[in-house]
């Protein structure tokens, strides 16, 4: 397995190229399940979660082309049925259940099951697709839906935010008989993505960016051109990288209208933000003050930069709490920390961190993609060396971390193990 060996100290100074969001990636490559015509997608970042969703899509029936950045999607469906091999590496698979079930009536898509940060239930998802008049048993590990009649338009109310369930139901409804209404919908900006595609392949949504989204199911949807937003957690995290370094970098492609709270908590934090029409330049020249932060759906503070965040606060001054609203378990990273010299102590929900002077690197290890990330960055203000293992956990989310990094003036490089 490959390892990441980061020799800390150096303010980071440069320019990064920003990608395209995964979170929205995934979700557009599984709405080339709902036309038979092409889609193509543009500024599809280059990670592994985007091949495991293209190797689920292959084995629908559904050929997906790369050409540079771009992802040309089209095929008929031949095989309604998400194995558990493929599911069990990524749970945003879980996003082709409903168009499956808008598609060809029926779908067997393996249970995602828990992962390193909490139990993660679809439930939602499920209830959802039951109100639009879909039959779901779970047998056997997997989700059996169908819907032989034709999804029918439904109000769902969800008693909590979801992000995978609002585009899931949303995907399904583009189709479906009649009026959906989606009440308290997730609000990311990955979401207005999918329905600014799903618009564009002839879908009528109302509501776009606001909890609350209408759509008028139509009988088909035609192929499309996408170009997908820039990632606001890879904006942020490298923000993070800048911040922690005392450096500045000039984060090209990111924009500040995606940042949400990470902006106001960064700038709070003493970190300084510059829009430019093309970039945002994060650099920090003076101190940092402890800064308190919770998790909460868009436009809050992401679950997403949690992590990220902790890791700059341990070395700001004062103290800062962290509450984690979203997933249970999403402390692993504190340990680690721990280990290179931070001072935290997790309450419950809470995390109390007390800024300390400087880090020591350490040989460290994550078993999430946010978390293995904050070990990097943690790493880049470390006195001495850090090495993080299990670095597939950070291709699944980060494109070339180490290239993007030493460009900049990071003693940073991958070893294969
Ligand atoms: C998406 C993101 C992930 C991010 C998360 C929260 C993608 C591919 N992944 O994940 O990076 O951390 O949003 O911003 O976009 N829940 C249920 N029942 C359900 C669905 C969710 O209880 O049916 C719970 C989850 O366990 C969690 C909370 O709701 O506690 C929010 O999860 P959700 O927004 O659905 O996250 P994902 O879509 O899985």
């Amino acid at each position: 397995m490959d390892r990441i060996r980061i020799k800390g100290g150096r303010p980071l100074s440069g320019d990064i190229l920003i990608g395209g969001a995964k979170n929205a990636a995934l979700p557009l490559m599984a709405a080339g399940l709902l036309t038979e015509e092409r889609l193509e997608l543009g500024n599809v970042p280059r990670l592994a979660d985007i091949d495991t969703m293209a190797a689920l899509l292959a084995q629908h029936g559904i050929a997906v082309e790369p050409d540079g950045r771009t992802l040309r999607l089209g095929g008929r469906i031949t095989n309604s049925v998400a194995p558990y091999d493929i599911v069990r590496k990524m749970r945003a698979s879980v996003l082709v259940l409903g168009p499956l079930l808008a598609r060809v009536g029926e779908a067997r898509v393996s249970l995602p099951g828990g992962c390193a940060i909490g139990t993660r239930p679809v439930d939602l998802h499920l209830k959802g697709l039951e109100q639009m008049g879909a039959a779901i048993r779970l047998d056997a590990g997997y989700i059996h839906a169908s819907a032989p009649e034709r999804l029918r338009g439904a109000t769902i109310v969800f008693p909590f935010v979801s992000v995978g369930a609002t585009e899931n139901l949303m995907m399904a409804a583009t189709l479906a008989d009649g009026e959906t209404v989606l009440v308290n919908a997730a609000r990311e900006p990955e979401i207005g993505d999918l329905a600014a595609c799903l618009t564009a392949m002839g879908a009528r949504i109302e509501g776009i960016g606001t909890d609350r989204l209408t759509i008028q199911g139509v009988d088909r949807l035609h192929g499309a051109r996408h170009a997908i937003l820039p990632d606001r957690i890879e904006t942020g995290t490298y923000a993070c990288a800048a911040a922690i370094t005392g450096g500045s970098v000039r984060l090209v492609g990111a924009r500040l209208e995606y940042l949400g709270a990470v902006a106001r908590v960064l700038r709070d934090a003493g970190v300084e933000i510059e829009e430019q029409p093309d970039a945002l330049v994060v650099r920090r020249l003076n101190g940092l003050h402890g800064t308190d932060a919770m998790t909460e759906p868009y436009p809050g503070f992401p679950t997403d930069m949690q992590a990220q965040f902790m890791a700059l606060m341990a070395v700001a001054e004062g103290a800062a709490m962290v509450t984690e609203t979203i997933f249970e378990n999403r402390f692993m990273h504190v340990p680690e920390l721990n280990r290179m010299g931070a001072r935290i102590n997790v309450h419950g929900a809470s995390a109390i961190v007390r800024g300390v002077a400087g880090l020591s690197g350490a040989p460290v290890m994550a078993t999430d993609l946010r978390a293995s990330v904050s070990l990097v960055l943690a790493g880049l203000a470390a006195r001495g060396e850090t090495v993080v293992n299990r670095v597939y956990h950070l291709d699944r989310g980060y494109e070339s971390v180490e290239r993007k990094l030493a460009a900049c003036g990071a003693d940073i490089t991958r070893e294969a193990g």
